[in-house]
């Protein structure tokens, strides 16, 4: 039996509601496989800790959170303080200062499932975004003059770098070379002769060593219509921060759901924690009704027990998980059911223990 020490962050809104449901499931698996148990501490950090303490984090929080193996996080932001404040001042910090450089996001339409695209079916889809996750348009530069004044300007500057673009893109590529071999780069250097010229060129330059890759080039608006369009074409797609972004809620909307999607703020180096979170967010318009589908939750979840090295537990969830959704009997309203956050619990907890270890 191995420990893993896991910083959990539930965060605000569903956060809290899905979290401890997928740790439930996550405990289950390690006594399933007698591989693993969780030692996990609780971070009461977020919006309500803000309106209490006046910041989102404890102000060594990264010092707090560096021993650990990984993070396991639900979501933040609420109407109660403005989102770039909530948003720079508890994700970010983490995904900027442990060089989370990579945002995995896979989007699979899997069985029992409705995609809003017509005619798709499970295996239609099936495609990973990694979304730069350090730089590009949240670097955080820019500035606001002349408040309230007729003359006001806001610069917010993208910051791309050569070593950020290079690790990034690399990192797809070789992703790529595992699945089926090819890769499409995000870009928009049309319009963005600076920033968006060098991560074309870099991208070029690292495919010179991945001969075996087919990397295609594919202006961001073209890509979007791509998504909707002809997504069994995509396989890998490298994207800057903020196109990775958009790109990847228009991949969880096609695959059925926010609340199914699941995504990881990965540091390949493991120099630091990594961070697991679903796609979606804080979800204040369902907060509180027990309505919020854990799926996107638990799916980050095994993808935190693949990434600490349990691979077979990892696979039991993701397999628990799909026959509960191909079963199509505990549903939450967002795939079109009428159950509650704790029923789809309990029928992959039941689908977990009947599996054979
Ligand atoms: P959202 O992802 O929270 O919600 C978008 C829509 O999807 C809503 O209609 C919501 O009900 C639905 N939805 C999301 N997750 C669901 C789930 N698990 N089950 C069923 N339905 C689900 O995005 P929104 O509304 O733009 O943002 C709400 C707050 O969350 C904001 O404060 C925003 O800044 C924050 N946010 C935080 C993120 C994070 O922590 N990584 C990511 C996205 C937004
Ligand atoms: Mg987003």
């Amino acid at each position: 039996m191995r420990d893993y020490a896991i910083a959990v962050i539930p965060g605000d809104g569903i956060g809290t509601e899905v979290v401890p449901e997928a740790l439930r499931v996550l405990g289950a698996a390690g006594d399933v496989t007698s591989s693993y148990r969780l030692r996990c501490e609780h971070f009461p950090w977020g919006c309500e800790h803000y309106l209490k303490h006046g910041e989102m984090m404890a102000a060594n929080g990264l010092d707090l959170l560096r021993p650990f193996d990984a993070i396991f996080f639900g979501a933040v932001g609420f109407p109660t303080v403005p989102d770039h404040v909530s948003l720079r001042g508890l994700r970010l910090p983490i995904c900027q200062g442990f060089e989370q450089y990579v945002c995995y996001r896979p989007s699979v339409l899997l069985a029992g499932v409705r995609s809003p695209l017509a005619g798709k079916a499970p295996g239609d889809v099936d495609f990973v975004v990694v979304r730069e996750n350090t730089e590009g348009e949240y670097a955080g530069a820019g500035g606001r003059s002349h408040r309230g004044l007729p003359i006001e300007v806001a610069v917010q500057t993208a910051v791309f770098t050569r070593v950020g673009t290079e690790r990034v893109v690399r990192y797809a590529f070789d992703l790529a070379r595992r699945r089926r071999r090819t890769l499409v780069s995000a870009t928009k250097s049309n319009a963005q002769q600076h920033a968006l010229t060098l991560w074309d060129e870099v991208a070029e330059a690292v495919s010179r060593d991945f001969p075996d890759v087919a990397m295609e080039r594919v202006l961001v608006d073209a890509l979007a219509a791509r998504f909707v369009l002809a997504p069994e074409s995509l396989d890998v797609v490298v994207a800057s921060n903020l196109f990775g972004d958009i790109l990847t809620d228009l991949g969880a909307a096609i695959c059925g759901s926010m609340g199914l999607a699941p995504s990881g703020n990965i540091n390949p180096e493991r120099e630091y924690p990594s961070m697991f979170e679903p796609v979606h967010g804080s979800a204040p318009d369902i907060v509180g009704k027990g309505v919020a589908n854990p799926v996107g939750q638990i799916l980050s979840g095994a993808m935190m027990l693949e990434f600490l090295g349990e691979k077979i537990a990892a696979d039991l969830v993701s397999a628990a998980v799909r026959a509960v959704l191909a079963e199509g009997r505990a549903l939450t309203p967002d795939l079109g059911g009428t159950g509650r956050t704790a029923d789809v619990t309990e029928a992959i907890l039941a689908k977990l223990r009947a599996s054979p270890a």
